[in-house]
């Protein structure tokens, strides 16, 4: 689980595969990995409505 700030009208890319060493956000290691793999895994866009701090979390992170 992570807490991140979200700034109202910012776009966030939120990693979805695990590999990105800047979890929670995405840094693009999922292109490669589905060239890799044939897998088809994208980040997840958020824009944010207003500031807000979220706690947010996936099942293919291996964090705390
Ligand atoms: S690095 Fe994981 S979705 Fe982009």
């Amino acid at each position: 689980m992570k807490k991140i700030k979200l700034h109202k009208g910012k776009k966030y890319s939120i990693c979805a595969c695990g590999l990105s060493k800047l979890l929670p956000f995405c840094d693009n290691e999922h292109r490669e990995y589905n060239k890799k793999h044939g897998t088809n895994y994208k980040s997840v866009k958020i824009i944010a409505g207003e500031t807000v701090s979220i706690d947010i979390n996936s099942s293919t992170w291996n964090i705390t």
